[in-house]
């Protein structure tokens, strides 16, 4: 398959998206990302297009130039992010569609995809930058956390969305699993209180950094408001959450702030 930059319509930190023929989209991965994690993308799709209708249905694991490539049908929408960026006064109104939404998949799932415990325990264990005990005292502390059967996307951010009319696509299943849904609005509202976007124009990274905090509160408040879950129930997930994304590629700022994060946490517990 030959895909041209002219129709590259999209990118994110772990792909660039190339529109096709026939309604479909390659999304072809970058060569830093290992193949087991795309296989997982496949295979998380493949399960949870069968539960939800708001997910773009997945054909195919393709190769293009020794690049890894799954292909999707393409959905005609803009992401919900662009949007809330270029309509900054509808960004109230989004920031609960994004809570609603996230809401609504939040049902249960048979254990057809991995434990979000599972997948949490795995990242930390991995994570090169924290004290042997302190990554020790987090594995406990995993274990005492509800387990749940929840389906959880675990990437839940409006980046992820895309919008078309009054549909809701949700994109980007690589890490979702079964679990409590509280761990999913746990990991949310970290990406959103410290996350930046790296692939982005440095205006559109400041303009984001402004806006997240805000979008955060107004999502947080409406989740809560509308599941009846409390904020200690979402925060008890915070520091393996946080202890997990250290592994992932994000910046040394970024990681920074989630080590003072982790190491106030784990002194508050013992
Ligand atoms: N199925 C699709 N149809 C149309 N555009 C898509 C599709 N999948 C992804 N995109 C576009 O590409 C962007 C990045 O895709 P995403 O799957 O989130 O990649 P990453 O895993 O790297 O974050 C999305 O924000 C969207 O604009
Ligand atoms: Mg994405």
């Amino acid at each position: 398959m030959k895909l041209k930059k002219e129709n590259l319509i999209g990118q994110g930190n772990t792909a660039e998206i190339y529109r096709i023929e026939d309604q479909r989209i390659v999304k072809l991965f970058r060569t830093s990302l290992n193949e087991a994690a795309i296989i997982q993308e496949y295979n998380n799709n493949l399960h949870i297009q069968k539960i939800l209708r708001c997910v773009p249905r997945a054909f195919e694991m393709i190769s293009v130039n020794d690049r890894k490539g799954i292909v999707y049908q393409e959905v005609h929408g803009t992401s919900m992010l662009k949007l809330m960026l270029t309509h900054l006064f509808t960004m109230n109104e989004y920031s609960k569609d994004l809570a609603r939404t996230h809401a609504n998949i939040h049902r249960p799932v048979p254990p057809d995809i991995k434990s979000v415990k599972e997948l949490l325990s795995s990242q930390i264990s991995h994570n090169n930058i924290l004290s042997a005990e302190d990554t020790e005292f987090i594995q406990r502390y995993l274990q005492t956390l509800p387990d749940g059967n929840s389906l959880c996307h675990m990437d839940f951010h409006p980046g992820n969305l895309m919008l078309k009319e009054e549909d809701v696509y949700i994109l980007d299943w690589m890490t979702a699993g079964y679990g409590d849904e509280c761990a999913d609005v746990a990991r949310t509202s970290l990406i959103m209180r410290y996350g930046n976007v790296e692939h982005l124009p440095g205006f559109v990274r400041l303009l984001i950094s402004l806006v997240q905090r805000h979008i955060h509160k107004i999502y947080l408040k409406e989740y809560l408001s509308i599941t009846g879950h409390t904020k200690q129930e979402i925060e008890q997930w915070e520091l393996p959450i946080a202890a997990a994304r250290l592994c992932e590629w994000i910046s040394q700022k970024e990681k920074n702030k989630l080590v003072e994060l982790i190491e106030a946490r784990c002194a508050g517990l013992s």
